[in-house]
């Protein structure tokens, strides 16, 4: 966990990108682009999709606020394989099979934080550290010749990083461009930050439509005219590359030509950073605030989205309350919940009925684009 008290400024890229918003630079796709409707609906398609990302790459698990402290568990089953993300007793995170080493019984079944110095098991309460050893068996007498050290529970590989927690299926998975998102995620201090809220959406979408969402700013003013829309009037975006992830800023070319862009403050005002972590997280980073949305695809027309929020600290009066409170509500449920998701779902049942085989991206959509031919390329 990121507890150092660091001086936050932006990276050369966060600030690369900056400069290119100040002079009016505008990422533009050459022209139009098509995709077959097909990536979205097709059954086959999305359990290739299983097999070679879902199953293979690195996923986001959370913040590491998430588990703010030592000796804490969490199960979480949003990615098919029940797991458990520890924190242990020296801070070091941990993901876990949510299987006891016994006769395999679900160990923790909460999506709730709880106490974990112990983890027991509700059936016959074998005992297991938060760092995986097995501790204790009630009547050790009865099994005789058990090697302990041997039934530990099943551990992943997981990597915690610039204030997020990332696990893998695949053990020979490579996290480097995970690591590679650190320092960008360590100039907003991401690693100290306290979780406000967290929701779970349920989208009745193919989770690469929650994914192009953020990938273009085209829909900004129409889709969002009545909640956010106000924010990005003249906004233009830029983007770049870090590894296989996307680091995105839309911003305000005139306000922006003017402020000392080396002061984070005025920056993180003036623009809006997002990055869309492979396959399918994103990060939006406001003013004051950060949300981390998570997609955990279900079956081909169904995908889970947790969205958290991550606020400098807890509120410590009404008044702050209240003012984190209307942004989780102008982001959870405004913006995200009725306006990119419930789009996301209306744009399944459209490509569901078969009417159009293909779907047309505009020079402003080109990031869609590219995120399909990573997807494609991942395959
Ligand atoms: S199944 Fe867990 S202790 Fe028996
Ligand atoms: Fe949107």
């Amino acid at each position: 966990m990121d507890q150092m008290v660091k001086v936050h400024r932006p990276t050369l890229g966060q600030r690369a990108l900056a400069e290119a918003l100040a002079r009016g630079d505008a990422a533009l796709g050459e022209g139009i682009e098509t995709i077959p409707a097909a990536v979205y609906t097709d059954p086959e398609r999305y359990a290739a999709e299983r097999r070679a990302i879902f199953d293979r790459l690195p996923h986001l698990l959370g913040p590491s606020a998430l588990l703010p402290g030592s000796n804490q568990a969490i199960a979480h089953d949003g990615y098919g394989t029940p797991l458990i993300l520890t924190r242990d007793a020296d801070g070091r995170a941990h993901v876990f099979a949510n299987v006891c080493r016994h006769r395999g019984t679900r160990l923790i079944d909460s999506d709730e934080v709880v106490p974990a110095k112990r983890i027991v098991c509700p059936y016959h309460a074998w005992a297991y550290k938060p760092d995986g050893e097995l501790a204790g068996i009630p009547r050790a007498d009865c099994f005789p010749g058990l090697d302990k050290a041997a039934n530990g529970l099943h551990e992943f590989s997981c990597v915690e990083a610039g204030g997020l927690i990332w696990w893998a299926k695949d053990e020979s998975a490579d996290f480097g461009d995970a690591l590679a998102l650190a320092p960008d995620l360590d100039a907003f201090g991401v690693g100290g930050l306290h979780l406000y809220r967290r929701r779970t959406h349920d989208v009745a979408a193919n989770w690469k439509l929650i994914i192009d969402a953020f990938l273009e700013s085209y829909h900004v003013q129409r889709l969002h005219a009545s909640t956010i829309a106000g924010f990005f009037a003249d906004g233009i975006t830029v983007a770049d590359t870090i590894g296989v992830h996307q680091r995105a800023a839309v911003g305000r070319t005139s306000y922006l030509s003017e402020i000392d862009r080396d002061d984070w403050t005025l920056l993180r005002k003036a623009v809006t950073y997002t990055y869309q972590l492979f396959p399918a997280s994103v990060v939006i980073v406001s003013p004051d605030y950060i949300n981390l949305l998570i997609a955990m695809p279900q079956s081909v027309g169904r995908t889970l989205v947790e969205d958290i929020m991550l606020i400098p600290e807890p509120p410590t009066n009404n008044e702050a309350e209240d003012h984190w409170q209307r942004s989780w509500e102008l982001l959870d449920e405004g913006t995200f919940g009725n306006e990119d998701f419930q789009a996301a779902a209306l744009c399944m049942r459209g490509l569901s009925s078969g009417q159009i085989d293909r779907v047309t991206l505009g020079t402003l959509e080109h990031g869609l684009a590219d995120f399909h031919r990573k997807v494609e390329a991942a395959l």
